[in-house]
């Protein structure tokens, strides 16, 4: 017997990225984001689904440009902090302690402590439900040396959206590990 589900269960778990917008120096954000994918290798283009109500929408849709940062699982208590905040309220760079890096073709910033940023300028942007689907080119895409050469190894943040485990412990432990 097969009993029915909300679609997305079956979906998770989904790599978690941090997606910077902004720009260094003025405005910039930093976004938790997992509906995060390649669609097509040449030009190489990434797709990313942006809720229409995220501050990062808003920034994304003035600059058109902004960086995939790939983040080890170490900041997974940093990537949940960015997904249940907004820059509409705070700061995240100072609220996280993430530091904020020049990217190479675009004015938002890379975060330092990520080991892979993909520079990204907006084609094409779509309404989709509750999400603007941003299909964008990368125009730079590097990483850690020492993890590219195989030196370091890193593992990924990824998992399940936390909706469940976010209850009143939880906040109370994200509001202290946020900041370590
Ligand atoms: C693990 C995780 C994954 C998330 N993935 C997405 C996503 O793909 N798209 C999205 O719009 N929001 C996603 N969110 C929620 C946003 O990060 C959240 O709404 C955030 O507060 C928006 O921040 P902003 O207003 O500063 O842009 C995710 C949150 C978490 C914790």
């Amino acid at each position: 017997m097969k009993i029915e589900v909300e679609y997305l269960q079956f979906m998770w778990p989904m790599r978690h990225f941090l997606i910077t917008c902004g720009e260094i120096g003025g405005k910039s954000n930093i976004i938790a984001v997992s509906f995060c994918m390649p669609v097509s290798k040449e030009p190489p283009l990434i797709a990313c689904a942006i809720g229409k109500e995220a501050y990062s929408c808003k920034l994304i849709e003035s600059a058109k440009e902004f960086i995939v940062n790939v983040p080890p699982k170490e900041l997974r208590p940093k990537i949940y902090y960015c997904g249940f905040h907004s820059g509409y309220q705070i700061d995240k760079f100072k609220e996280t302690n993430l530091t904020p890096q020049p990217a190479r073709k675009v004015r938002a910033p890379i975060i330092k402590e990520c080991v892979a940023h993909m520079e990204c300028k907006v084609k094409q942007e779509i309404e989709t439900g509750d999400k603007n689907l941003f299909i964008s080119e990368v125009v730079e895409a590097y990483a850690d040396e020492a993890i590219v050469k195989g030196e370091r190894k890193a593992e990924y943040a990824k998992g399940d959206f936390p909706r469940k485990v976010y209850s009143t412990r939880f906040k109370r432990w994200l509001s202290t590990a946020q900041r370590k």
